[in-house]
């Protein structure tokens, strides 16, 4: 593919939307989202020029700390995790100067009188107008406690009409609810304090440019949406692959697993990315109407269904990257017969006219062979093989695969006649690398998501009805895990997966690609 040359605006992103003045607060200022993903994304903003010319950021925690031990805190964090280094003074310092820490507790109305003097000291000093972005990196049981703490002082106004009125935010980290019920009732009591267009529900993998890169390769480009649908298209596989563990969040994991910490939410927005319809326009609403659409055509599983189209697995010991590994069960703080998902595969089925009769196939696992997430459009064979059996024997047909990390990029791959007599075949790849072509490391995740709720655009969250739609279809397949009993299927550390959910893919004459 021919390369551009590379593009001196991708560090900052084309950038010629002004961010507002705003005061970015962020609760849970002392845990690890803080230090090794927020701080630093602002910092890139601000390398990028893109932090608004007024601008503070405002840690609220219950450890006690001063702003200057917070900034210094938050410096030696950016320095060690941000994507560009080393850290630039220029740019960090008057972030570190805006820096400012509340110390208190959650549940006490004190911290949110605090907080709300600070803030006003903030638009009085630094010209941040009253515009607030409350970041809430807390654990989900805290999230109504700080909500309605900031609205008993005032800090959540509802948006007012007028063009240029002061805004308030709320971003929530996932995960949203623990299931359906759950769920509704966040959404139902987060409505008493605030408004939808105040709702920043966070879902990372939406902020990754490769998933942002679909919309524009299927929608942007006329020869990929020409054949994708059931004629052309045999089979989709989205895999979100990891090699590291459970990383001593055994107590975290025991509650959730895998379904609900990476299928429910970054797997299955994968998939609605890929499948949806294209949008009347690039409105929040008008993308995300297509993406719930999709989900609400997902065939549910049930009962059954879940035993034989889902597979729920568990890493046992093995050998990573040339480390043993201990297993699952034997992780710090999991039950020794514990039978938590940290691998699962599904088979599912899309009843659209696009899609009917297409098999999408979602596997998600911990401890791994490696690090991947990808996406890997398969198309159909030929309708005659001209080239006779043999040499179309142990070709793969046609396939496009989208990389969305590492590595990012996408690869179409074909057959090529092997140069010389006979008409013998080999498969090739035309590869695109976002590397190569723009130069520079990708902008990650959280730096686009902290941006747009500063900006106001919600296209890259996950709305209220988005989201009770994914546990609408998640919560059958764990009742039936619970009810049924249904096995947990072991795998060794370093593999990729076990293989039973090779079995799932073998029925319909597939193979998983081996990323
Ligand atoms: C998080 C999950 O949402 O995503 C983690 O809670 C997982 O378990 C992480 O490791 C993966 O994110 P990324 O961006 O590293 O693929």
């Amino acid at each position: 593919m021919n390369q551009v040359p590379p593009n001196p605006l991708r560090e900052g992103t084309p950038d010629d939307q002004q961010t507002p003045p705003c005061a970015f607060v962020i609760f849970g200022a002392s845990g690890d989202l803080t230090r090794r993903k927020l701080l630093p994304a602002l910092y890139n903003l601000g390398l990028s020029r893109s932090l608004p010319h007024a601008f503070s950021v405002l840690g609220v925690a219950r450890r006690p700390k001063t702003d200057a031990s917070f900034g210094e805190e938050m410096r030696e964090a950016v320095g060690k995790f941000s994507r560009r280094k080393p850290l630039d003074l220029n740019a960090w310092v008057p972030i570190e100067q805006a820096t400012g820490y509340v110390q208190g507790s959650f549940d006490q109305a004190k911290t949110y009188h605090d907080l709300r003097a600070r803030l006003q000291r903030s638009d009085a000093e630094r010209g941040t107008a009253q515009n607030r972005v409350f970041y809430l990196a807390v654990a989900p049981s805290e999230v109504l406690t700080i909500v309605r703490g900031l609205h008993e002082v005032g800090l959540l106004p509802r948006p007012s009409p007028e063009p240029g009125a002061p805004f308030s935010r709320v971003v929530v980290e996932k995960p949203f609810g623990e299931d359906l019920p759950s769920a509704q009732a966040l959404n139902r009591e987060l409505y008493r304090y605030l408004d939808e267009r105040q709702l920043y529900r966070i879902d990372h993998y939406l902020g990754k440019e490769t998933v942002q890169n679909l919309i524009v390769l299927r929608f942007g480009n006329a020869i990929f949406e020409a054949l994708w649908n059931r004629s052309h298209i045999s089979h989709v596989e989205i895999t979100v692959a990891e090699d590291i563990g459970v990383e001593g969040r055994g107590k975290f994991y025991e509650q959730v697993g895998i379904t609900r910490d990476i299928v429910q939410n970054h797997l299955l927005q994968l998939l609605t990315i890929t499948a949806m319809e294209p949008p009347a326009t690039l409105d929040a609403d008008a993308v995300r109407d297509e993406k719930v659409k999709i989900l609400r055509s997902l065939r549910p599983l049930r009962g059954a269904d879940v035993l034989a189209s889902v597979v729920r697995g568990q890493y046992a010991r093995g050998i990573v990257r040339g480390d043993a590994v201990p297993g699952y069960r034997e992780e710090p703080d999991v039950a020794p017969a514990s039978v938590t998902d940290t691998y699962v595969a599904m088979r599912l089925q899309i009843d659209s006219w696009r899609w009917a009769g297409v098999p999408f196939f979602l596997r998600a696992g911990k401890r791994l062979a490696k690090r991947v997430a990808e996406i890997a459009v398969h198309f159909r064979s030929p309708p005659l093989a001209l080239f006779g059996t043999a040499a179309a024997a142990g070709r793969s047909p046609n396939s496009l695969v989208l990389r969305v990390q590492p590595d990012e990029g996408v690869a179409l791959r074909f057959d090529t006649k092997i140069p010389g007599a006979g008409m013998a075949m080999r498969e090739v790849s035309m590869d695109f690398r976002y590397g190569t072509a723009f130069g520079g490391s990708s902008p990650e995740a959280y730096e686009r998501l902290l941006l747009d709720a500063m900006r106001g655009d919600p296209t890259l969250f996950t709305r209220a009805d988005e989201v009770e739609a994914q546990w609408g279809f998640i919560d059958p397949i764990l009742s039936a895990w619970r009810e049924h009993g249904a096995p947990v299927a072991l795998y060794e550390a370093g593999s990729m997966g076990p293989a039973e959910a090779d079995q799932l893919l073998a029925r319909d004459g597939f193979a998983w690609r081996r990323p």
